[in-house]
């Protein structure tokens, strides 16, 4: 089998740089590598070209200026270090969102450090513990920082290298942009973006560009890694004439299932790894159409002419990464009650110690949302958990709205059988789901929706884990 598989990638040399543009500096390619200098990665001000056309390029901040910032790759288990610098007008942060990251290297300004001024710099050092698709972005006014353009995708390598011709990054942001093609800064975390749905974009973007095309040959076999960056989008893609199988959500894997009806939903933040065999002809087109919305061709498959691939008849199922399974039976039980929001129920809502009702907090304060009645970061944790204790969240979403919630430093599962381990959850308005999680990683970790004008708007919280 492995002989068979190079055969078939020294076929390919030379033609299956698609997804990959860039190689982080500072590692080597032995496993397990100690990096002995930092990858330097610098926010800053920058160009991007969001439409389809040369004549307007949209002033961006992004990660070494551009959007998406650099791919970083690192083995599975090794070290990752990275060094900070900002060049931006306001203070920022980097976290790596999805990573079992050690605490102080989280990136929660406010709450794991202290946001780096314009100017200075900061190193992040930290092990990658989990195989998986990733991606880091700022956690200091991320409403504004994000919908500029600052992320960037975190490849973390399985130990053994899966058997794809080709691994394919879709980074999928959506920008409101004005008729210049600026970025409509006016309404940056504006009132009515944060009660309702979130900032909508009306531009959609794959890897800095209007379109993602991304050539592939008859018979091959990609995987393909798609990350949801938009501040609140939540992306529904259609494939069309293919049979995509999942085979991994937020990094973890699953075993392989088939979209249904070609059809995959990824929440804001979240990322879902297809795997797709090229079935089609050489010279035809395959187009991935983002449909939440209007119909929108964002990308396309595109085969060479060159002749065809024998087709693999076999599976491939990602090694897991070795999860602790939370003990459903015995867990500890906490609720999260979500709630406010345009047209929410009228009620009173305590922000900084104060009780407010929701029009005047919002009036005040512009804070619109809460997690059990309390707007913005609590000076308590929603629990405080002993190491290695099994915690039952009980997420109830009261709104009127959906909401993308995510937990920092640990995977969670619903108590279904087959059930994904997951980093960042779609919630729909009404409903009540319960999340079990293993904590077992000690620190101070964020709860928060991902739709960052609804984080900005008050929905964040945190808990602790004690060692
Ligand atoms: Cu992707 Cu709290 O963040
Ligand atoms: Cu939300």
């Amino acid at each position: 089998m492995h002989s068979n598989n190079l055969t078939r990638r020294q076929l390919l040399a030379g033609a299956s740089a698609a997804g990959s543009l860039l190689f982080a500096p500072g590692f080597s390619s032995a496993a397990l590598a100690i990096p002995d200098s930092p990858i330097l990665l610098e926010a800053r001000p920058g160009k991007a070209n969001l439409l389809d056309t040369t004549l307007s390029e949209t002033s961006i901040w992004g990660f070494e200026g551009v959007v998406p910032g650099p791919i970083i790759r690192a083995k599975r288990g090794s070290e990752v270090w990275v060094r900070l610098k900002n060049s931006l007008p306001q203070p920022t942060t980097v976290h790596w969102h999805g990573i079992r990251i050690d605490n102080a290297m989280d990136g929660v300004a406010g709450l794991t450090q202290d946001p780096v001024p314009p100017g200075e710099t900061f190193d992040y050092r930290f092990k990658v513990p989990d195989a998986g698709t990733y991606w880091y972005h700022p956690h200091n006014r991320s409403w504004e920082q994000l919908a500029r353009g600052l992320y960037g995708t975190l490849v973390v390598e399985e130990p053994d290298t899966p058997d794809f011709d080709q691994d394919i990054i879709a980074v999928m942001d959506d920008w409101r942009l004005g008729e210049d093609g600026a970025i409509d800064e006016k309404s940056m975390g504006s009132i009515r973006d944060r009660a309702h749905a979130g900032r909508l974009g009306n531009i959609l973007s794959v890897n800095g560009r209007p379109k993602g095309k991304f050539p592939v040959r008859s018979g091959e076999r990609i995987r393909l890694r798609m990350i949801n960056t938009c501040n609140a989008r939540i992306l529904k893609l259609r494939f069309e004439d293919l049979n995509p199988q999942v085979i991994a959500l937020d990094g973890q894997p699953v075993s392989p299932y088939a979209l249904d009806h070609g059809l995959v939903t990824i929440a804001p933040a979240q990322r879902v790894d297809l795997l797709i065999d090229m079935t089609g002809a050489p010279g035809v087109t395959h187009a991935i159409t983002e449909v939440s919305q209007r119909r929108l061709v964002t990308a396309t498959l595109e085969y060479s002419r060159q002749s065809t691939l024998p087709a693999r008849p076999s599976q491939l199922e990602l090694p897991g990464n070795g999860l602790k399974q939370p003990v459903i039976a015995s867990s500890r039980k906490v609720d999260l009650i979500m709630s406010g929001g345009a047209m929410g129920q009228a009620e009173k809502i305590t922000f900084k110690g104060k009780t407010y009702d929701l029009r005047q907090l919002v009036r005040e304060h512009g804070q619109v949302w809460a997690f059990n009645g309390n707007a913005g970061m609590p000076k308590l944790p929603l629990f405080s958990a002993k190491q290695g204790e099994s915690i039952a969240v009980r997420m109830v979403n009261e709104t009127r709205w959906p909401h993308a919630m995510h937990f920092h430093g640990h995977h969670f599962k619903e108590a279904a059988q087959n059930a994904p381990w997951r980093d960042t959850l779609l919630m729909q308005a009404d409903e009540t789901r319960t999340v079990y999680l293993h904590a077992d990683n000690p620190g101070k970790w964020m709860i928060h929706c991902h739709m960052l004008e609804h984080q900005a708007g008050g929905m964040g919280t945190w808990f602790e884990v004690k060692a």
